[in-house]
């Protein structure tokens, strides 16, 4: 059921700083371009490892979500997790019918990927805010 980990949301202050920590500290070099979700609230900017990405999170605009987070966490900080499904129609169908709550309305929304995703709320996932994210068919 569960596939790959795809990413690991980190929410920042400044996707500029966080950025130089990764490329500069950690020695990333495959850093793509800061772009912004605005129906989403965030600026996201993806820093590709062999394995998986690092998906950084700027609130973007007053309403952003992200605002909350980086109140409890002010320097930034882990805010999700993104695993990979096969499909999320029958994912999202599962999970409920094993309890574990869908954020929002439930129906998928187009994410940064461009996939369709949904969260896991936190509080049935030991406290982790997970993703799930539609895999596409064929990779590039
Ligand atoms: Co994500």
């Amino acid at each position: 059921m569960i596939g790959k980990l795809n990413h690991v949301g980190v929410a920042t202050p400044s996707i500029e700083a966080s950025v130089a920590l990764y490329r500069d500290l950690l020695g990333a070099t495959e850093i793509g371009e800061k772009f912004s979700m605005p129906e989403q609230g965030v600026w996201v900017c993806f820093v590709t490892l062999p394995n998986a990405q690092i998906e950084l999170i700027e609130p973007y605009g007053e309403d952003s979500p992200i605002h909350n987070f980086l109140k409890s966490n002010p320097a930034g900080g882990q805010h999700h997790v993104c695993f990979e499904v096969e499909d999320i129609i029958a994912t999202r169908d599962e999970m409920r019918a094993k309890g574990a709550r869908i954020l929002g309305t439930g129906e998928p929304r187009i994410g940064a990927h461009g996939v369709p995703i949904i969260f896991l709320h936190p509080k049935d996932m030991g406290g982790v805010l997970v993703e799930l994210m539609e895999t596409p068919k064929h990779p590039h």
